[in-house]
């Protein structure tokens, strides 16, 4: 099929140790870590954040803040979970309240999310997508020519939650650009599975990264992560400094 200029071409890249550079290298590529990585961006952002940067390590993290006035950064994030001792914050959305984030610089470690952030600076522009701010995400997508939505996964393995998160933004596209979109064949696996069943949160019931979450008592994030379209805003990540806001 020829292209013309306002086709979409849309792939998806399933677990961060998937990536390969020449996968994003000059693409628009939103990376998406529902549970929980993203989801705590946007909230952060949407609560006034100033912005927020996104470590490999929590050794990484805590260089980068000795750059900042102790008053103006927080740290954050987790390892396998669980919030890094001595960090300011853990991974919990909920955590990141007006209070405690407004006009402050995050420098945030997770496990797989912040990775998947720096595995795709080549990219032409990055986006960070989660369902909170998925209606946002494909009004910003529909003028591109090629879309990588980019799954973090968990602990380098497919994770549900970014797949299905991936699914309804691909969803979206298509219902605003018809024929003019074009699905990699994992795009089209994803879209069918969504289509089978467009109720996440019945679809996630088995996830099993949904479940560890429960299981440590995160259940309100989880709820809180799989609501939909409830931020309007599209963070940016800057790819020279790596400031996201
Ligand atoms: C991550 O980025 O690895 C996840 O957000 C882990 C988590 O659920 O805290």
């Amino acid at each position: 099929m020829k292209l013309n200029s306002t086709n979409v071409r849309i792939s998806i890249i399933p677990y961060t140790a998937a990536a390969r550079p020449e996968l994003t290298q000059d693409k628009t590529v939103v990376v998406i870590d529902v549970l929980r990585a993203t989801s705590v961006m946007v909230h952060a952002l949407f609560n006034g954040a100033r912005e927020i940067i996104p470590a490999v390590s929590p050794e990484e993290a805590l260089q980068k803040s000795l750059l900042y006035h102790t008053n103006e950064v927080l740290l954050a994030g987790e390892q396998q979970t669980v919030k890094i001792e001595g960090f300011h914050l853990g991974n919990s959305p909920l955590e990141y309240t007006p209070e405690k984030v407004a006009g402050k610089t995050i420098i945030i470690s997770t496990t797989n999310g912040t990775k998947a952030l720096n595995s795709c600076l080549n990219a032409k522009q990055v986006i960070i997508g989660s369902f909170l701010n998925a209606g946002a995400v494909v009004n910003k997508l529909t003028d591109k020519e090629d879309v990588v939505l980019f799954c973090s996964g968990t602990n380098n393995n497919f994770s549900l939650d970014d797949g299905l998160c991936a699914a309804l933004i691909t969803d979206g596209i298509v219902k605003q650009k018809k024929d003019a979109v074009e699905l990699s064949d994992f795009a089209q696996l994803l879209l069918n599975a969504y289509h089978y069943n467009d109720n996440i949160t019945k679809s996630l019931q088995k996830c099993y990264h949904l479940n560890l979450l429960k299981q440590r008592g995160f259940e309100n994030d989880v709820t809180f992560c799989l609501q939909n379209n409830i931020f309007n805003i599209v963070p940016q990540m800057n790819l020279i400094n790596k400031s996201i806001n």
